[in-house]
């Protein structure tokens, strides 16, 4: 577990070899993924390669057709259940009605998630600490309408914010973003995470990969990598972790199906033989030896092992 310097107790997330169809297509397969109290997880991948599909999953949107996720070793659909007040998710897409204030779009959100017995002043307290945490005290009087995209992505992290979750799940929080949004939205999200929430991302914005404590590279709904990202520079073989999706194109998706999880040494240190087969690659020392690349692929060497 990661130090913290906050009070909020985090939640323990792992998803287990989780498979998703729609019909027969495999979206997902075999997806393992572990985040722990006060990790901050980012999750890679080209377009289509299941990011918000895996975020569904681990959200209870979808229920998956294989696997499971156990949150503090509680099963998922037993935790949503109970209300799933644990888990906060934030789309891609905005989930505020536009013609609210940002306090009163907040304050709904805290009436309808808190319990019932807090009064009005307790929730207006609450509500402004998380307005501070965001630095939107500022606009908190603004419609939603006028604010910029980075004020809004802020106030929807916000609405789930005021439900206290001790897992926050977010689709693409900084798409759309300035550079200097960006950073800053990733910094907010690394102080969250600090303050001992777990907190599990996708992005395809790879600048900032820095404040991550480890990324999920997917392709075509398998694990190509699970670590932290100076581990994924030196497993894809590449100074800049936008080069991974060279690499992940250089590779047929069939190689990453035929080695599921290759990249995943979390996952074979935390699941052991019967999670994804992580210790492949060490075995064989690179793609380059593996007999099923060096028939199927004319340029597995490009990919290195760390
Ligand atoms: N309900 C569905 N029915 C059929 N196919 C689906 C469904 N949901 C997702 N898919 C397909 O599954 C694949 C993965 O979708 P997903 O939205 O998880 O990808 P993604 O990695 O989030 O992509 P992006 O980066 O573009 O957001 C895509 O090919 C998508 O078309
Ligand atoms: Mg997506």
């Amino acid at each position: 577990m990661r130090a913290t310097s906050g009070c909020i107790r985090g939640a323990d997330v792992r998803a287990e070899r989780i498979t998703v169809r729609a019909g027969l297509r495999p979206i997902l397969r075999g997806v393992s993924l572990w985040a722990q109290p006060g990790e901050l997880v980012g999750i890679l991948g080209p377009s289509g390669s299941g990011k918000s599909t895996l975020l569904n999953v681990l959200s209870g949107a979808i229920a998956p057709s294989k696997g499971r996720v156990r949150v503090d070793g509680t099963d998922l659909p037993h935790i949503i259940r109970e209300g799933g007040s644990a888990i906060g998710y934030v789309p891609q897409d905005d989930i505020v009605h536009r013609h609210l204030s940002v306090v009163r779009a907040l304050m709904y959100a805290a009436q309808l998630r808190l319990p019932a017995h807090w009064g009005e002043r307790q929730l207006r307290a609450h509500v402004d600490a998380v307005l501070r945490l965001l630095e939107l005290t500022p606009r908190s009087r603004a419609k939603i309408r006028t604010l910029s995209g980075g004020e809004r992505k802020r106030v929807n992290i916000g609405v789930e914010l005021v439900g206290q979750p001790r897992l926050l799940l977010l689709d693409e929080p900084t798409s759309g973003l300035d550079p200097a949004l960006e950073r800053k939205t990733m910094r907010l999200l690394r102080r969250l995470a600090d303050d001992g929430r777990t907190v599990i991302l996708s992005t395809h914005v790879m600048g900032t990969l820095d404040v991550l404590d480890s990324v999920v590279v997917l392709c075509d709904g398998v694990v190509a990598f699970d670590g932290p990202l100076p581990a994924a520079l030196r497993f894809f073989n590449v100074s800049h972790p936008a080069a991974i999706y060279d690499r992940l194109r250089d590779v047929a998706p069939r190689v990453w199906r035929s080695l599921p999880g290759c990249g995943s040494k979390r996952a074979s240190q935390r699941y052991g033989k019967a999670g994804p087969q992580a210790g492949s690659l060490r075995h064989t020392g690179s793609l380059r030896h593996t007999g099923s690349l060096r028939h199927t692929e004319p340029e597995p060497q490009a990919v290195g092992v760390s």
